[in-house]
């Protein structure tokens, strides 16, 4: 069980925070579903807006990108590694969680068991960035669990950018998503994985073009269970969050965009986001 998720684990406290990794603002629709589900954990999150999208950048740098976010949250002491992006996932995975004293969960396996529990026909679509679907990761964990399953993926390189402006309530938004899907419309699916943490942010204008029958799969609430089943198993879950205990937030990119996502997207009392940078540091 241990390997499946790291290399050893270190002495872990109970009160350490959960690390969560993204480009950008979409690893926050996991820490949604985290502050429900895990209402006594601690959350660290750091967006690398600044250097988002990675889906059109090479593998090679994706991966070196996701190490340096992670390498910032280690210093933090984080108890656990959540990489909330499907494109860091699919190239840097397996990588970080044999290097890691830590539990390392990513968002494609989650999303792939969800998907496969909500089909009926076996027909499942996948949207992603171009690294994701590119690298082919989702539909080879689909083929190697349930090789009879039809699968169809499409890449929609213009959803991320739309998020991050905090565009997405716009008519622009509508049209693009839209057009985007329309070769998806004729594929007669039932189950379409949102492949890519920002797209829950459009998730109404997608159910909208794909319609009520076709059931839109959200990795994050597959994936928080996870993190919960491995906080009993590693006997780390924290105790009820202290006064002094508060969730972190930051991103490489503008700290005034960010907040105003967060605020409408996770309802908490009071977000402070930090700005700081990356790129320094290397891992060796
Ligand atoms: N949120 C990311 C994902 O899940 C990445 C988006 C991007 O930076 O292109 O793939």
């Amino acid at each position: 069980m241990l390997e499946k998720y790291c290399k050893g684990l270190i002495d872990l406290s109970n009160h350490e925070a959960i690390g969560f990794i993204d480009s950008g603002v979409g690893g926050l629709t996991v820490v949604k579903e985290a502050l429900r589900q895990l209402p006594n954990e601690r959350l660290i999150y750091l967006g690398d807006t600044a250097r988002c999208p990675y889906g059109p950048r090479p593998a090679e740098q994706v991966v070196q990108f996701t190490w340096e976010m992670t390498n910032f949250l280690l210093k933090k002491n984080i108890k656990m590694l959540v990489i909330a992006c499907n494109t860091a996932t699919a190239v840097a995975l397996e990588e970080i969680k044999e290097q890691l004293n830590i539990p390392v969960v990513g968002v494609i396996l989650p999303g792939t068991r969800a998907a496969l529990k909500a089909t009926k026909k076996n027909r499942i679509g996948v949207i992603g960035t171009a690294g994701t679907i590119k690298s082919n990761a989702y539909e080879k964990a689909l083929k190697s669990k349930a090789p009879n399953t039809f699968t169809t993926s499409l890449a929609c390189p213009k959803f991320v950018p739309i998020v991050e402006s905090n565009e997405f309530y716009s008519s622009v938004a509508k049209k693009i998503v839209s057009e985007t899907l329309a070769p998806l419309q004729i594929k007669e699916l039932d189950t379409l994985i949102l492949g890519c943490t920002h797209y829950p942010l459009l998730r109404p204008l997608i159910q909208n073009v794909m319609g009520n029958q076709v059931k839109l799969i959200d990795s994050g609430a597959e994936t928080v269970s996870e993190v919960s089943m491995l906080l009993d198993y590693f006997d780390i879950a924290n105790t009820p969050l202290h006064d002094n205990e508060q969730h972190e937030f930051f991103t490489t990119g503008s700290a005034k965009m960010f907040k105003a996502i967060a605020d409408d997207w996770l309802n908490l009392e009071t977000i402070e986001i930090e700005h700081i940078r990356l790129g320094e540091v290397k891992h060796d």
